[in-house]
């Protein structure tokens, strides 16, 4: 199993449900980072590798056409490929990697379509390092569908139905790992952003300190 204790950088990951802010709050924490002229990179899952734009392909056709299996598999090869071309890299270079959505989101979304959450983890957990902090911003799932609806102007497709996401919710809140920060994603942006911001400053003094 990858371990944290490889690699020099720190690595970051925001999740949430469809709506949680979580796009936004990486993408501030980020650019607080380089305005700060700590090394630092962005990424999101899924990301544009042909993997990537398979599943985005499939989420505007329609994800009932794929059975959740084989779409899962995609999701897998995707990080697979973002892990050993980007993350690993950037770790080993000692940067602050901030990705929004990561492992755990497989987990709680392929979890929801019936996947077994543990055999998730566990084919994950052998190939991706382990957050220093994964960040999930809570919200109730009708407060992300109406965000989705107002502020995209989308019409909530599949993935952002309610039900599911109640599901999805429900797996995100039963995650209990150390390194798992759960926000209250109702605040402020700000102050979301400003308990983000504290709680990664606390990892690097730490890095810096050699103590983490
Ligand atoms: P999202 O970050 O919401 O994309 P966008 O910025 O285009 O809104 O991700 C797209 C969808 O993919 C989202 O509904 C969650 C889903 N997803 C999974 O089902 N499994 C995964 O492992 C990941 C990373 C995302």
């Amino acid at each position: 199993m990858t371990s944290r204790t490889v690699t020099k950088g720190i690595l970051v990951v925001i999740e949430g449900i469809d709506g949680a802010g979580k796009s936004t709050q990486a993408r501030m924490l980020y650019k607080d980072l380089c305005r700060r002229n700590i090394p630092a990179i962005f990424s999101r899952e899924p990301t544009d590798s042909i993997y990537g734009q398979k599943i985005r392909a499939l989420a505007e056709k329609g994800r009932e056409s794929i059975k959740p299996e084989e779409e899962y598999r995609l999701f897998i090869n995707d990080r697979k490929a973002h892990v050993s071309n980007l993350i690993s890299p950037a770790l080993e270079a000692g940067k602050v990697v901030v990705l929004d959505r990561y492992f755990f989101s497989t987990i709680a979304y392929q979890g929801a379509l019936g996947l077994d959450p543990e055999r998730i983890r566990a084919e994950n957990e052998a190939f991706c390092p382990l957050p220093d902090a994964a960040f999930l911003i809570d919200i109730p799932t009708k407060v992300g569908i109406d965000r989705i609806k107002n502020q995209r102007n989308e019409t909530p497709n599949l993935f952002e139905k309610e039900q599911y996401l109640e599901k999805v919710a429900r797996i995100f809140a039963s995650l209990d790992d150390e390194f798992i920060i759960r926000i209250d994603g109702k605040s402020a942006v700000a102050e979301v952003h400003q308990c983000i911001r504290t709680h990664v400053d606390t990892l690097l003094k730490k890095a810096v300190s050699g103590s983490g």
